[in-house]
């Protein structure tokens, strides 16, 4: 094969030659391919799309340029994966609840990209906590403890690995087909039966319209289907932080409060509900999506759910007693301050993003690919939409006090005051 005839054949809009897609991938693996062929590939894709067909073939294609996870378990393999927002701390209690409902988590995650936090950061808050495992230690963590949170190896989709550092200075991210064969190629190298998606909408989205989230929605549902994982999505709302809190370790300790019962904060928990009802219904664990939901609360409650992240936590390095002492195992940072909004009213409006970028610049994200995280930093007690604005607007964790003025002017530019407002639902729409 010329990769000359895939690359013409896309930017023509004609058929790609039979096995052209799959070979493009394994090329992409293997260096075949070179970089330049690969941004025009890109580009093609960009600009004319791949098609339904084609999605699934690149999304099967670069799943299988690296190792597939095959299971030999007593229940489904599952996961879920989200688009990414501001204080979107679920997988840290969707994965426990999960396991705490016989059913098998290998959640392969990722780290902050842009204004959106990563999980692999939130885990790593937790002292000793490893995200990096051989893959035999990921899979004796999830036979016993029936969910393991970590980074993928490089020999998850090594195809994906290339394609994206070349997106990413190509100008040639926002594809919906190169998204979704992104995302998918690393979530089905899992080895997955079903699948659930949290596709984000509103101002802290990856993709902020509605008709993007849409788009994007049905295309995984409908790509992840093709390729054999049943999938369905949720779109959920991003017009505010999910989380009471932004920050790794200030959202680890929120999930905590949640996990086990302390101080639940309601949007986090209804969408651990929301999505592990869809995937418990998805791969038969439940009889539907209602039954689904009570399974999962039923692990919340029983305190089986923290039970399962306390023990994910102490086989991956973490300290043994986290479930019951975590307060005294997270890092704390130095300078805590209250935001005061300028003028008295209620909360009108949030750019999250915005949000999400001051918890960046505070040092709890990344600006640079070499840079160091923060554990410690971002904020808390965020207040949300509609709220009135003669509380604190939220509260910054700063390393200096020279930040913490900075990330109080951040928070305050990215809160609209005025006459309130009723905040979308939670979830919107679901697509499967
Ligand atoms: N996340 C991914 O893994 N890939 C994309 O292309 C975008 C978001």
């Amino acid at each position: 094969m010329d990769a000359r005839a895939v690359i013409t054949a896309l930017r023509d809009g004609r058929p790609v030659p039979a096995g052209g897609i799959e070979w493009f991938a394994q090329g992409l693996a293997t260096g075949a391919v070179s970089d330049a062929q690969a941004g025009a590939f890109a580009m093609a894709v960009c600009l004319r799309g791949l098609g339904g067909a084609g999605r699934v073939a690149l999304t099967r294609a670069m799943r299988d340029s690296g190792d597939v996870l095959a299971w030999d378990l007593p229940g489904p393999v599952v996961d879920k994966h989200s688009t990414g927002g501001v204080g979107d701390v679920i997988s840290l209690l969707l994965a426990p609840a999960l396991a705490g409902c016989g059913v098998y988590v290998p959640m392969i995650s990722g780290r902050g990209l842009g204004h959106t936090g990563g999980t692999l950061d939130k885990l790593e808050a937790i002292p000793g906590y490893r995200v990096e495992v051989a893959e035999d230690r990921l899979r004796a963590v999830v036979r016993d403890v029936g969910c393991a949170i970590v980074g993928a190896t490089g020999r998850i989709a090594p195809a994906d690995k290339r394609l994206y550092a070349i997106r990413d200075v190509t100008g040639t991210v926002e594809s919906v087909d190169l998204i979704t064969a992104s995302i998918l190629s690393k979530k089905l190298a899992a080895g997955l039966q079903a699948l659930v998606l949290d596709v984000k909408v509103g101002s802290g989205a990856f993709l902020p319209g509605a008709d993007q989230a849409q788009a994007l929605a049905r295309a995984l549902v409908e790509t992840a289907n093709g390729a054999g994982c049943r999938t369905s999505a949720l779109i959920t709302d991003m017009d505010q932080p999910l989380a009471r809190t932004a920050g790794n370790a200030l959202e680890v300790a929120e999930a905590m409060d949640t996990l086990t019962g302390r101080r639940v904060t309601p949007r986090l928990r209804d969408l651990t509900v929301a999505l592990g009802a869809e995937v418990l219904a998805l791969c038969g664990a439940a009889p539907d999506a209602a039954a689904g939901g009570r399974a999962v609360a039923a692990a919340l409650d029983s305190g089986r759910a923290a039970e399962r992240f306390g023990r994910m936590v102490a086989a991956l390095g973490g300290p043994a007693d986290f479930a019951d002492r975590w307060a005294d195992h997270l890092p704390a940072a130095p300078v805590v301050r209250d935001v005061f909004a300028d003028a008295p009213g209620h909360v009108a409006a949030i750019d999250t993003r915005a949000v999400g970028l001051a918890v960046v610049a505070l040092g709890g994200g990344r600006q640079r690919e070499s840079d160091r995280v923060d554990p410690r930093v971002g904020f808390s007690g965020l207040a949300g939409l509609g709220a009135r604005a003669d509380a604190p607007l939220g509260r910054v964790h700063a390393a200096t006090e020279a930040d913490a003025e900075a990330a109080a002017a951040a928070l305050r530019a990215a809160y609209r005051i005025g006459g309130g407002t009723v905040p979308a639902d939670l979830v919107q729409d679901r697509v499967g």
